[in-house]
């Protein structure tokens, strides 16, 4: 298990929208939902748009090119044109730090 990497503040991440964050080698996307903080891999599977661009509905991100839908929760793909979901990352928040496990 990794440690948790701090990324940002929470009041970077506005309600209801994503922002994405470089960590490590990876670029993972930060969602506030309902006060809840989601982090998921921001490249959308179907052909690597930046899903901290889409548009958030019902739990789900939509990809901002084809709309392809993502579980915020799981990373499980709801819509296609992609046909397989994106990994989920563990949020913790410390003194309004937001660090995520990436693996
Ligand atoms: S790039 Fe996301 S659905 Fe095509």
């Amino acid at each position: 298990m990794n440690a948790p990497i701090s990324i940002a503040r929470v009041d970077e991440i506005a309600e209801g929208k994503g922002k994405a964050f470089d960590v490590g080698e990876k670029r993972i996307a930060i969602f506030q939902v309902d006060g809840q903080l989601h982090a998921i891999d921001d490249a959308c599977p179907h052909a690597g748009a930046s899903l901290a661009e889409g548009y958030l509905e019902d739990g789900n991100v939509g990809c901002p090119w084809h709309y392809a839908e993502f579980e915020l929760a799981t990373g499980k793909h709801r819509h296609s044109p992609a046909t397989c979901g994106v990994n989920v990352y563990p949020v913790t928040i410390t003194d309004g730090q937001i660090h995520v496990e990436v693996a």
